[in-house]
């Protein structure tokens, strides 16, 4: 951290106080509860016997609304001691009830929020359930963990209590199996945490060179080789629209190159991550709308792809796997890049500037340019890149698009098991006349409609037909209230997308689809 005494960060300041936190909080399969918890949650189905813990009938439950359902939970206040949560796990014994993944991490999430004045803490749901206990162990711990989540580093008067325990209470036999994903779900948890960390700091307290340090000091931490190019070094490789969207700031850019190598590498798969610390929209500059508050969060893409690689050594991948983010603000001075303004790409491509707003594409594409130069079996790229992505699909879901089904397929499946919610819309070809220019090989400005087609149609353009998917996050990097185990703020969203895609990715054949 530079010494920026007149931006006032305190001398102390953490940029990623989770890795603190987490690494303070111990989660435990347990085949008793220790008995100094704060609170502990019991799993209700919605029907049959009702825990006999819980000391309730099943008709004084539902006086207080509580009917089981996932997601549900409720408050039952003890004389002394241990608080006591009603926990619902829906219709276990169902047939059409059979509880999935997603609803198991909710679950976990559900309890941890209700558990909020809890440091220590409980959960005797696994019995209840009818999931693989392994995922169980993994998918619980995720989502309390991920609903305790709260950057609280820069709000001293902040009440929230830390989580510092959590047991889950399971059979003997199972104690194992439990926590193997015990295990794997804190290494998911705390990369997600990682990236919600670097997305929800100011923009003043994180710098592109900020980011770079950062990477320096935790990559090696976690088997990774991280390069950080400075403003030289990336004149001197010629990434122009990187250099583009710098031109404003009195910040240096910082390109990062992170590098995981497993010995026999099962596939070389290629992360691009939009690392804009902050987006004021340059000469094309952005109403001061709550919108433009978020702004700081638009190179969650980046932290999200670097808090990815950051799982995979501790989760045994085998793919080989190579990230670039693209690190600079985009600001409006003096020297800012002009709207009419031409860039040439590391490739060779000019592009006219129409809109300096639209400067996520621009780093994009150099990145794109040095990722298809290595070769690899595919290019996954994140980014909060269009408004129109959340225009079309809200702040849940995530468009993709890509070059090749089989790698978008893989990218749906790592959606689903993360319950990071994707949806596919088609690279329509037909509308890649609106970045046509006359001064330029392309526009970077298209027309008004479909917005994250034509953003991604200008991507397309740099990916020398390796195969690729794009994940355009704009709506879902962040949420305005707690929700489950999204916490308010900066979400993580993609980085357990993308170690899970990594930990199960196949090169996809390379004809185009
Ligand atoms: N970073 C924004 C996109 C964004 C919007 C992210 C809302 C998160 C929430 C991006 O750089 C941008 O400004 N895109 C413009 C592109 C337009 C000028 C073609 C947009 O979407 O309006
Ligand atoms: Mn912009
Ligand atoms: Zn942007």
């Amino acid at each position: 951290m530079p010494d920026n005494a007149y931006k006032l960060i305190p001398a102390d300041f953490d940029p990623v106080p989770s890795l603190k936190t987490l690494a303070d909080s111990s989660v435990t399969a347990v085949t008793t509860l220790s008995t100094e918890l704060g609170a502990i949650g019991i799993g209700v189905s919605v029907s049959g016997e009702v825990p006999s813990a819980l000391g309730l009938a099943r008709e004084a439950l539902e006086a207080q609304g509580f009917e089981a359902k996932v997601g549900q939970t409720l408050i039952v206040p003890q004389r002394s001691g241990t608080t006591l949560i009603a926990v619902g796990v829906g219709d276990v014994g169902g047939v059409a009830g059979s509880l999935t993944a997603a609803n198991m991490r909710d679950i976990g999430a559900a309890f941890a929020r209700a558990a909020h004045r809890s440091s220590r803490i409980g959960l005797d749901v696994v019995g209840a359930t009818t999931l693989d206990s392994e995922d169980s162990g993994r998918l619980l711990t995720e989502g309390v963990l991920l609903a305790r989540y709260r950057f609280n580093e820069l709000k001293p008067s902040s009440k929230h209590v830390p989580l510092t325990a959590l047991e889950i209470l399971v059979p003997a036999d199972e104690v194992e199996r439990v926590s193997a994903g015990v295990r794997t779900g804190c290494v998911t948890a705390r990369a997600t945490c990682l990236a919600r960390d670097l997305a929800n700091t100011p923009p003043g307290y994180l710098t592109a060179t900020d980011f770079g340090n950062i990477a320096e000091k935790l990559g090696p931490q976690h088997g990774l080789s991280v390069h950080v190019f400075d403003k030289e070094q990336i004149i001197a490789e010629r990434l122009g629209g990187l250099l583009a969207v710098n031109a404003g700031s009195v910040e240096e850019p910082r390109m990062i190159q992170v590098r995981y190598t497993p010995d026999d590498a099962t596939g070389h798969l290629a992360l691009v991550g939009k690392g804009i610390m902050y987006d004021s929209g340059g000469i094309s500059l952005k109403p001061s709308d709550p919108m433009h508050l978020l702004m700081k969060m638009d190179m969650a893409g980046a932290a999200a792809a670097f808090a990815a690689m950051t799982a995979l050594k501790e989760l045994g991948c085998t793919t080989r796997v190579t990230a670039f983010l693209m690190c600079t603000d985009n600001m409006p001075s003096g020297s800012a890049s002009k709207l009419g303004d031409v860039f040439t790409v590391r490739n060779g491509m000019t592009v006219e500037i129409q809109n300096t707003d639209a400067e996520g594409r621009l780093v994009m594409s150099d990145a794109l340019v040095l990722a298809a130069e290595e070769k690899p079996d595919a290019i996954v790229d994140i980014a909060t890149l269009t408004g129109a992505a959340l225009a079309a699909l809200g702040t849940h879901t995530a468009p993709v698009l890509g070059n090749n089904q089989e790698l978008v397929d893989q990218t749906k499946a790592s959606s689903a098991a993360t319950d990071e919610s994707i949806w596919q819309l088609p690279l329509e070809h037909r509308y890649r006349k609106q970045l046509d220019t006359e001064v330029a090989d392309i526009s970077n400005l298209g027309g008004k409609f479909a917005g994250a087609t034509t953003a991604a149609l200008f991507l397309n353009e740099f990916v020398d037909g390796v195969p690729w998917a794009h994940l355009d996050i704009a709506g879902t990097m962040q949420v305005d209230a707690d929700d489950l185990w999204r916490s308010q703020g900066a979400t993580g969203f993609g980085a357990r997308l993308l170690t899970d895609l990594a930990l199960n990715f196949v090169p996809p054949a390379t004809t185009k689809s």
